[in-house]
């Protein structure tokens, strides 16, 4: 009996994994199994904190947080196109006074299962409530952890420029002799700037901190990211029509910015009220792009037109 259902569950797994713009039910282990090789352009997702929420979901032991995960992010190696990318929200917990190091060792670990740490850009919260501890300061950091499967991956740095700032009125008018050449920097890092580069220009390159809100209040899961959190990479690393997995994407925040963004989304929830709550929010917010959209006049790609357009992944 035990093996009729868990054939019935894969059958129904397979069909569903097939299909794009789905948010699934279940474990994203077994999910991800399922999911084409190379079908995938990028992988954004935050994952269960280390026995942090046991009341709300299944928690992972600190200890065994690394051995958890693995097969996780060898799956996710296997689905991810060549020039994909993956960036992993996450922050280590405190215990006994100190700092954990799961985060640190499971970096170590997925470089030997041949992911590249390309670059950690650092989420500041920066709406954080004051807070006194006896040891530290309020936490209002966390860690987005880009890996990729080699060198050469697609980013498109344009998206997310942003605007020069005030700042730059005042120091391009009064620029010395070196801001004029290609300065060398101090440090002899070979990193020099010609600052007269910038004069005239209205956006330039972001840093690697992202200033943005957190939005949980709003959200009704405890540990949702805001939707400029997946926005902004999804910008960076895809182009409009690819496909983006969330393995757990709890209240379906990845599925939303795909829908603004005109990117087709997988996302996958293991907790059945969680699973709701994101199907509610994606269907409301399919119609309030969708309205958006049509009072902005334009003519648009609609939920309906996109069911018809959707391709499958295999
Ligand atoms: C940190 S939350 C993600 C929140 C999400 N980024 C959002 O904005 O709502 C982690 C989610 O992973 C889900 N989860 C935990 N273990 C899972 C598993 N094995 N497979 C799929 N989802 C899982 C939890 O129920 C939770 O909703």
């Amino acid at each position: 009996m035990a093996q009729i259902t868990e054939i019935k569950n894969q059958q129904k797994l397979q069909g569903l994994a097939l299909q794009l713009d789905k948010i699934i039910h279940g474990d994203c282990l077994d999910v991800i199994k399922i999911l084409p090789n190379e079908s995938i352009d990028l992988i954004v997702t935050s994952p269960p904190y280390a026995d942090n929420r046991k009341k709300s979901y299944k928690g992972i032991p600190t200890n065994k947080y690394v051995q958890w995960f693995l097969p996780i992010s060898y799956e996710l190696e296997r689905v991810l196109k060549s020039e994909g990318s993956f960036v992993l929200n996450i922050k280590e917990r405190t215990a006994d006074g100190e700092r954990q190091t799961y985060v640190l060792e499971l970096i170590l670990e997925m470089r030997r299962q041949g992911w590249l740490w390309t670059e950690e850009y650092i989420w500041h919260k920066k709406n954080c409530y004051p807070g006194k501890w006896p040891n530290r300061f309020r936490d209002a950091w966390e860690r987005c952890l880009h890996f990729t499967k080699q060198k050469r991956f697609k980013m498109f740095q344009q998206a997310v420029m942003v605007p020069m700032g005030s700042w730059a009125e005042k120091r391009l008018t009064k620029l010395s002799d070196t801001d004029r050449i290609r300065d060398e920097s101090r440090s002899l890092s070979g990193f020099g700037k010609n600052v007269s580069n910038w004069l005239g220009k209205k956006y330039v390159y972001p840093t690697n901190v992202l200033h943005l809100a957190t939005e949980c209040s709003n959200r009704n899961h405890s540990a949702a990211f805001p939707i400029s959190l997946p926005s902004w990479f999804i910008k960076l690393f895809t182009e409009p029509g690819d496909i983006v997995l969330d393995p757990f994407i709890g209240s379906g925040t990845t599925a939303l910015a795909c829908i603004e963004l005109d990117r087709h989304y997988i996302g996958i929830e293991l907790m059945e009220d969680y699973y709701k709550l994101a199907l509610e929010a994606v269907d409301s917010h399919r119609r309030l792009v969708a309205a958006v959209r049509r009072s902005n006049g334009k003519h648009r790609r609609t939920p309906e037109s996109d069911k018809q357009m959707s391709p499958r992944l295999l």
